[in-house]
């Protein structure tokens, strides 16, 4: 039995995996013993973005708490864990810590490995939760989140290439900040989207992403022209009304999805993957899954896209790269308890096989 911790931001989230399952089941999904989470997101909102000392301070009532509810509702004592993993960065610095020094006393005590996961890396196999078959090791994947917007070329477990990266902001940050140009609810990602559902997407024109530069994402020119614009109809007083902001939210999100196509498709085009993964907070947008899975299809490629609670920050996808890592280096590679501390910056181009 597997222990999974995630705090690497303002979610404390928890599950129990059964090793056993997961190597000879279809979806790892079906060898999650529990999964729990709590969200931050009302105690941030007033802030209108995360404190990182509130939020490591919350991980630390929330987690003893998380470990009770999943060893309850998967019907298991402490002590039937035979290993903890725990994401060790990226993230905000103290509140990795709260999970971090949580899963080496727990596995010190207990003398079970304990194996530092990189978060994004845990967004990347969070597919596996729907589906595991050789084919799934081979593909192109598009993390989407609020810190991070990158193309990937997956060849297999630590088998990374980068082909695309954000170059500023990231496109839920892109969501984020527009949302809250537009004075909506904390989180802005799903409050825009939500109020784009029957805008037009065509009243106004806000600018793509220069289709002449396959090895980056860019978002700053699209969040200033929003905010230019949004100052011009605050001016001339249209700005309130209601029709506007809608129309004004489904041209922001189509512009967003628009160009994360674009140079996805490129790649594919580039590439020939067989299967796509989309997976990150963003992964939930409803244009975005729409858009792909047209698209996608009508090239052949086959599209797969984690439900969203496995899409947003979770421990089961931290499970995933925990059961993997065990795997491929095993339980030995990892009998030490780490002595490495947390990682604020942690790119995947640093993991090595
Ligand atoms: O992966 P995630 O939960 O946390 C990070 O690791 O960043 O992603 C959170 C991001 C936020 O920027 C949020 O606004 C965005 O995902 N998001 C969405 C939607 N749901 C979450 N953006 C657009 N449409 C959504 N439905
Ligand atoms: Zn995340």
């Amino acid at each position: 039995m597997l222990l999974a911790l995630e705090t690497s931001c303002d979610e404390t989230a928890v599950s129990i995996l059964d090793l056993e399952a997961f190597r000879t089941g279809h979806a790892a999904v079906d060898a999650l013993r529990a999964n729990v989470l709590a969200t931050q997101a009302a105690l941030h909102a007033p802030y209108g973005g995360v404190v990182p000392e509130l939020a490591a301070r919350t991980h630390t009532t929330n987690l003893p708490q998380l470990l009770q509810a999943v060893c309850d509702n998967a019907n298991l004592k402490a002590t039937d864990i035979t290993a903890c993993c725990v994401t060790s960065g990226p993230g905000l610095k103290g509140a990795l810590l709260v999970a971090m020094n949580f899963a080496k006393g727990f596995s010190w005590s207990r003398s079970i490995p304990c194996i530092p996961v990189n978060h994004l890396e845990g967004h990347l196999w969070a597919a596996e939760l729907e589906r595991r078959d050789g084919a799934a090791s081979e593909f192109l994947a598009l993390l989407v989140s609020g810190g991070h917007t990158v193309l990937i070329q997956v060849e297999g477990f630590r088998r990374y290439r980068i082909i695309a990266e954000t170059r500023d902001d990231a496109a839920g940050e892109a969501f984020d900040k527009i949302a809250s140009i537009m004075e909506l609810p904390y989180p802005g990602g799903p409050s825009l989207s939500k109020l784009a559902v029957d805008g037009d997407p065509q009243r106004f024109i806000f600018p793509r992403m220069m289709a002449g530069d396959p090895k980056s994402f860019s978002f700053s020119g699209l969040k200033t022209a929003a905010l230019r614009k949004s100052e011009e109809l605050r001016r001339n007083g249209s700005w309130d009304d209601p029709i506007l902001r809608k129309d004004f939210a489904a041209s922001v999100e189509r512009a967003i999805v628009d160009s994360l196509l674009d140079k996805s498709l490129a790649a594919v085009k580039e590439l020939q993957p067989k299967r796509f993964v989309i997976s990150g907070g963003v992964a939930a947008n409803r244009l975005l899954r729409r858009e792909f899975e047209q698209q996608l299809s009508a090239q052949g490629v086959e599209l797969l896209i984690p439900r969203p609670e496995f899409c947003t920050d979770n421990a089961a996808m931290i499970g995933v790269v925990g059961a993997m890592s065990l795997e491929h280096f095993g339980a030995e590679y990892f009998a030490e308890i780490p002595k490495d501390d947390a990682r604020p910056r942690w790119p995947l181009t640093e993991l090595s096989a």
